[in-house]
């Protein structure tokens, strides 16, 4: 949620700012901002909209300095408006701050503020920050902000400059990412790697209540009592490219194209087919390597947000089929206030793309002060979760821009499949027979991913017929309703069509009453055992006037005559399906969404991390 830079060093901020801001605005695009020590002293300078409208207001001004804060915006406290974007100030334009997060005690705080005299002109909560921080600002901004957190409550990372020390730049955080660069006579902040990338590869992660000093020439990182700590400097190992268009109108058309090489990736480091020995998996990372998981486990627990709970739920379908072992899963905003029961055998795996989402984050603290043992899947090194679950499993995915999230869930699936074959051997349900069918098809996924894309002019087509529809289900049965949760969510957020999913076996208790002429119905048919279940679904829907499209296998004729379209993916083991599946569904709501003439990279009203509730 929103993006954060800040630079200090021998160039020109500006343009090393609203560079930053352009790497991290799809975290949040309703607004931009920057502050900037120049020669007329601290000035801030703010646009409702996208960066570039920030760009065009500032682009007739010189702005030279050599240190400043950015900021593009996710609305939380106010309408997105210029006032109400950062840099916030304190009344007396003594301190600019910029902040991801909410502050929760904002409104006491402001009471208190308002009694002492201050008034304010934005509904932020941030402008709460700045005038808290000038309440403690005698003559040194460290210590006034070091103050100034010991009071607030809720979640943040804070980037701050003071108009009498133009020498450093302040940043600190609680439960929000912050990342500090370290530059060769130059130093950055940034909420999210890819901003730094262009100026360096050595981080140091701020942990919650630390705070670090800038300057040009050091970055001083102290506790919550002031005392100065020694951090480990983190190697940031993306390509820099990786997290550019590489000649793709967009990132999400960009990262649908690099799901066959995330998968090889994310596949291979885990898959050891030596000459002479079974194929097997090795998931020494998470100590699965060894036999703890088949005497000990008792259950698993599979919780995240999204399109990674939607990975979860396939995965929940996985472990009961390759692992015979009990599976719960559930969104992280439900089970965070649920009451969940744990034993010490439970087993939860906790999965986010960003590794940074407020409520996975909860979720995960609560499983493990309940006992769980923890296993984050996650795509991003040194975020939170990686560095509070203890195991962790990457998805080698590279960085992920685009808000609707592709390469991420199919890389997240590859570790759920990988996991719970790994289980099934350990608790001897699989047998070597089997695992080797299994890995051989697996290793044929990649492939598989890139025969889809190489048809992808036949949804493009589809969907120059039907972007226009209103209603667009999903139904499907088994780890076919599970892609469909997905499928739909895709078309949704980026092309904004009402489209939802439901298990093709519930249409007749309720759903079938909002299907018309008007619907678009997609049927995903991969499970084989159960095609003659869903025909009968589909002769339902057709009955009251819907368009019917279907997903099947290459070599599957069952709906031929049947269904008004039918898409053909290469075959794979029915229980891997949705790896594959639900690719012709991104790449229909990606051209969906560009015929609707909207930006599937930017959807409204959405923000590709969540670091609040
Ligand atoms: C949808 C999407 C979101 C995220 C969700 C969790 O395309 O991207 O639903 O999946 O916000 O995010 P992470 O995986 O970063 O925890």
């Amino acid at each position: 949620m929103c993006g954060i830079v800040g630079y200090i060093g021998g160039k020109e901020a500006l343009p090393v700012l609203l560079n930053g801001l352009k790497r991290l605005e799809y975290r949040g695009y309703d607004s931009a901002g920057i502050a900037l020590f120049g020669p007329e002293g601290l000035t801030v300078h703010k646009s409702k909209g996208r960066i570039r409208e920030l760009e065009e207001k500032i682009s007739a001004e010189k702005l030279p300095g050599m240190a400043g804060i950015g900021h593009t915006r996710w609305a939380t406290h106010g309408e997105p408006s210029d006032i109400n974007s950062h840099p916030q100030t304190d009344a007396e334009g003594r301190v600019a701050v910029v902040h991801n997060g909410i502050i929760e005690n904002y409104g006491r705080l402001k009471e208190w503020l308002i009694s002492k005299g201050l008034g304010f002109k934005s509904e932020t909560d941030t402008e709460v920050v700045a005038n808290l921080i000038n309440f403690y600002y005698k003559d040194d901004i460290l210590s006034a902000v070091r103050e100034a957190v010991k009071r607030l409550e809720g979640s943040y990372a804070l980037g701050i400059i003071a108009a009498g020390e133009s020498d450093r730049i302040i940043a600190v955080r609680r439960e929000s990412p912050l990342v500090v660069g370290l530059g060769k006579g130059e130093n950055l902040i940034a909420s999210d790697v890819p901003a730094l990338l262009e100026y360096t590869r050595e981080v140091y992660y701020l942990e919650d209540g630390e705070i670090a000093a800038l300057y040009r020439d050091r970055a001083e990182v102290y506790n919550g009592e002031g005392q100065v700590i020694e951090k480990e400097v983190s190697l940031i190992r993306w390509d820099a490219a990786a997290a550019e268009k590489g000649g793709f109108e967009h990132f999400m058309l960009k990262e649908i194209h690099e799901q066959p090489r995330a998968l090889t990736d994310t596949l291979r480091a885990r898959i050891r087919t030596n000459t002479g020995a079974a194929a097997s998996i090795d998931l020494e990372e998470i100590g699965f390597n060894k036999s703890w998981a088949a005497e000990n486990a008792g259950r698993v627990v599979i919780t995240a947000c999204g399109t990674a709970w939607h990975a979860g739920v396939i995965g929940k379908y996985a472990f009961e089929r390759y692992a015979g072992i009990p599976v719960d899963v559930d969104t992280a905003s439900e089970f965070r206030y649920r009451n969940p029961v744990f034993d010490s055998k439970d087993i939860c795996i906790v999965i986010s793309q960003s590794g940074e989402t407020a409520d996975t984050l909860a979720a995960m603290r609560l499983a493990k002060q309940r006992g769980a043992g923890i296993i984050a899947i996650t795509n991003v090194a040194g975020s939170t979760l990686a560095r509070e679950a203890g195991l962790v499993m990457y998805t080698w995915a590279g960085p992920e821009i685009a808000v609707a999230s592709t390469k991420a869930f199919t890389t997240q699936l590859a570790c759920l499949y990988l996991i719970a074959l790994k289980f099934g051997v350990l608790r001897g349900r699989i047998q070597d027979t089997d695992m080797v069918k299994y890995i051989e098809a697996l290793e044929a996924i990649p492939a598989h991913a890139e025969t889809i894309l190489s048809g992808k002019a036949n949804i493009q087509r589809f969907a120059s017929l039907q972007f226009n529809k209103n209603k667009v289900f999903f139904m499907g049965r088994l780890f076919d309703y599970a892609a469909c949760l997905e499928s739909a969510l895709k078309l949704k957020e980026i092309s904004y069509t009402h489209s939802e999913a439901f298990a093709a076996g519930e249409i007749k208790h309720g759903p079938i009453a909002l299907v018309d002429t008007s619907t678009l119905i997609v049927a995903l048919c991969t499970q084989s055992s159960l095609f003659d279940k869903m025909e009968s679904s589909i002769t339902q829907v057709k009955a009251r006037g819907a368009a019917v499209a279907v997903i099947t296998w290459e070599d599957c004729k069952h709906f031929d005559g049947i269904a008004d379209e039918v898409f053909r993916i290469p075959k794979t083991e029915d229980g891997f399906s949705p790896i594959l599946s639900v690719i012709p569904a991104q790449l229909f709501a990606y051209y969906c969404s560009v015929l609707r003439g909207l930006d599937p990279d930017k959807p409204r009203n959405l923000a590709k991390s969540v670091t609040v509730e």
